[in-house]
């Protein structure tokens, strides 16, 4: 009687979006610190367990992994690295050049003044060298560059930008491949699906191109919202990706389902807390639920629907416990965005994507 319900224990294991997917894409997830240092082993079981791909949410950030000149914490890093290796995933690296989350010693000289554009080439040369060339042959591919765009397709008046110009992005590609010239490089970046910044990034990809500097995919970061992008957008811009001759990447996948006073991901945007706007701190109601459900199906759809193109897709976070929305764009508030509730358990809404896969 045992071995018999053993058997059927085995047999009834849960199929996962990994085994579902396979050939189609990657499924990954952005692992934070704690998870890579076994903090919590339920979490290291389901990142084991549902994922073929993860991305280092915070550990690889430059102000984290170089927040001085010449020091640099390898820590996480290194056990990130280990940890996909080891769990036979692939590994992404996040992210080399952004103007956010990166210490302010980068941009100035010892007088606290803007550093020249040639002291700013070096410092990123050195440091993408340094990053990239730890972990050469380990990481499959970096996002080299991160959110260089306004919504309106303008460049952002970032220190980069405003020292070196536009072509602080073809450096950065430069210096990566130089690094590591088998690893895939990739241009990040949230709100994709705008017309006017999907159109900036397009011109981008092609143009650097053109000149012969690899790239191989656009990232699209794809936090959602329950209104926006629309499913329209949303294919539109992989529509243009695609055309463009670039694979897609869907880099950093979540749907708020709390209302929003912003739509976006700029880290340094924040709105004052209000109980309006956490609206779901003793659960969410079946019909809002039953909303949410079906806008990651229509969405999961789209990226199944494009996956000749579209290499991976990853969730950004494990949890609704240790989601960043929880603190953005207001801090403190209850969101649902992710895969897994706050009990580690898998919602439903995943069995859905499990059947829509097999199709
Ligand atoms: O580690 C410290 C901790 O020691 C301290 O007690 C605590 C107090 O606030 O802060 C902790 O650091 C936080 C870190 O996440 C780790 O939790 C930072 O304040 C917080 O700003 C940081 O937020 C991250 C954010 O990027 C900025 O780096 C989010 O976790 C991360 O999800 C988010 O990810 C970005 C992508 O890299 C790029 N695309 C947008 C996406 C969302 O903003």
């Amino acid at each position: 009687m045992a071995i018999v319900l053993l058997t059927s224990v085995h047999t009834m294991a849960q199929k996962t979006l990994v085994t579902a997917t396979k050939g189609k894409f990657l499924i990954g997830v952005a692992v934070n610190a704690q998870q890579v240092n076994g903090v919590n082993p339920i979490e290291t079981e389901l990142i084991v367990k549902e994922f073929s791909a993860i991305v280092a949410e915070n550990c690889m950030k430059p102000q984290t992994i170089h927040p001085e000149e010449n020091k640099y914490n390898w820590n996480d890093a290194d056990k990130f690295v280990a940890f996909g290796e080891k769990n036979k995933q692939i590994v992404t690296g996040h992210c080399l050049i952004w103007h956010s989350q990166i210490g302010r010693w980068f941009f100035i000289d010892a007088d606290g003044k803007d550093v020249t554009p040639e002291v700013l080439k070096e410092r990123m040369r050195q440091h993408i060298t340094a990053v990239v060339g730890r972990y050469k042959g380990r990481v499959k591919g970096w996002d080299v560059i991160n959110e260089v765009f306004e919504d309106d397709g303008t460049y952002r008046d970032s220190k980069f930008y405003q020292i070196l110009g536009k072509d602080y992005v073809k450096f950065a590609f430069q210096f990566a491949h130089e690094a590591d010239p088998n690893a895939e490089l990739y241009y990040n970046d949230y709100n994709v699906e705008k017309p006017a910044k999907c159109d900036a990034i397009v011109e981008l990809v092609k143009g650097l191109r053109a000149e012969g500097y690899r790239i191989d995919a656009v990232g699209s970061q794809a936090h959602m919202h329950m209104n926006s992008p629309t499913f329209d957008e949303t294919e539109t811009s992989l529509k243009k990706i695609k055309a463009a001759g670039v694979k897609v990447l869907i880099t950093e996948w979540d749907i708020s389902i709390l209302p929003s006073p912003y739509e976006g991901a700029n880290i340094s945007v924040n709105f004052k807390y209000s109980k309006e706007m956490d609206p779901y701190r003793e659960g969410v109601p079946d019909s809002i639920q039953q909303k949410w459900n079906k806008r990651m199906l229509d969405m999961f759809g789209l990226f199944l629907k494009y996956n000749e193109v579209v290499d991976r897709v990853t969730i950004w976070g494990l949890t609704d416990n240790t989601t960043w929305l929880n603190n953005f764009p207001i801090r403190g508030r209850k969101d649902y965005p992710m895969l897994f509730d706050r009990n580690n358990q898998r919602k439903p809404v995943v069995d859905e994507m499990i059947k829509m896969s097999k199709i």
